[in-house]
């Protein structure tokens, strides 16, 4: 995309105003060292931005989970910053840390993650149990209404389809409205139609309820969805793409060599 276009695309979604609700800055990550040293992340800076949907991509190993780990306070820089909001992650303890993830961030993962012998009710409340809140019954109400959970609230994991324990996880996320929702290749344990639908839902939260959302996907029609595409390879920034198609999305993709 030209600087041009660029810049078009970026008036047209309203990017340039947009509040940040995450920030890297010159952000590195090391895995091991000397001579098995892995640089995943080799200085990135990004913003998110709140109320927006952007999704990672980038070939195989070009340090997307990474960066969403980072920015999701669950794995530690090696250097360079990392904001939520306002706060800091790289300045904070193992504790305080523990609390930013349970009070303001919410996970969706490729694999579901339910716990097993609780019932689909169970799990959507655990995070706000865990951290001692009491649910907010219309905002409970309306989450399970629009993901369609009303008549499997009872059932356990094991007697949902795939789709329907993806929209539990969904459901889980957004339950304590956290100030960002990270999703890791949410739809890749379902089949297109269900995937789809999940898109849609995450789609409509970020529409219609301002949610922010960051997710990693390798697939361009999933990108589709989200209002920016972010792409990265050999852990820095190669791109980015407003109001994303499949087709434009392919093809930077291709011209990353994926
Ligand atoms: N825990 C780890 N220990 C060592 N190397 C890792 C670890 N996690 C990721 N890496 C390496 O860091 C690089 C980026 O990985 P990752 O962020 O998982 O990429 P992506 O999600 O884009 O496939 C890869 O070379 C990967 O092998
Ligand atoms: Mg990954």
């Amino acid at each position: 995309m030209s600087t041009e276009q660029g810049l078009d695309a970026r008036r047209a979604t309203g990017a340039h105003a947009a509040r940040v609700a995450a920030r890297t800055v010159e952000l590195r990550k090391v895995y091991g060292r000397g001579e098995a040293a892995v640089h995943a992340l080799a200085g990135v800076t990004l913003d998110i931005h709140a109320g927006r949907f952007t999704a990672i991509m980038g070939p195989s190993g070009s340090g997307k989970s990474t960066l969403m780990h980072c920015l999701a306070g669950l794995d530690a820089a090696t250097s360079g910053r990392v904001l939520l909001g306002d706060t800091d992650l790289t300045a904070l303890g193992d504790r305080q840390l523990t609390t930013v993830r349970r009070d303001r961030v919410g996970f969706v993962f490729q694999a579901f993650n339910l716990l097993p012998q609780l019932t689909a009710l169970e799990n959507i409340l655990l995070p706000l149990e865990l951290a001692g809140r009491r649910p907010d019954q219309p905002w409970l109400d309306q989450i399970v209404d629009v993901l369609g959970l009303g008549q499997r609230l009872r059932h356990r994991p094991s007697e949902l389809s795939g789709g329907q324990q993806q929209r539990v996880a969904v459901a889980r996320a957004l339950v304590t409205r956290p100030d960002v929702v990270f999703a890791d290749e949410p739809t890749g344990n379902l089949d297109s139609r269900s995937g789809n639908e999940l898109l849609g839902f995450l789609r409509r939260s970020v529409h219609d309820y301002g949610q922010t959302i960051v997710m990693v996907t390798h697939d361009p029609v999933a990108a589709s969805y989200a209002d920016r595409v972010v792409l990265l390879a050999d852990g820095a920034l190669a791109g980015e793409i407003f109001r994303p198609t499949p087709d434009a999305v392919l093809d930077a993709l291709r011209r990353l060599g994926v």
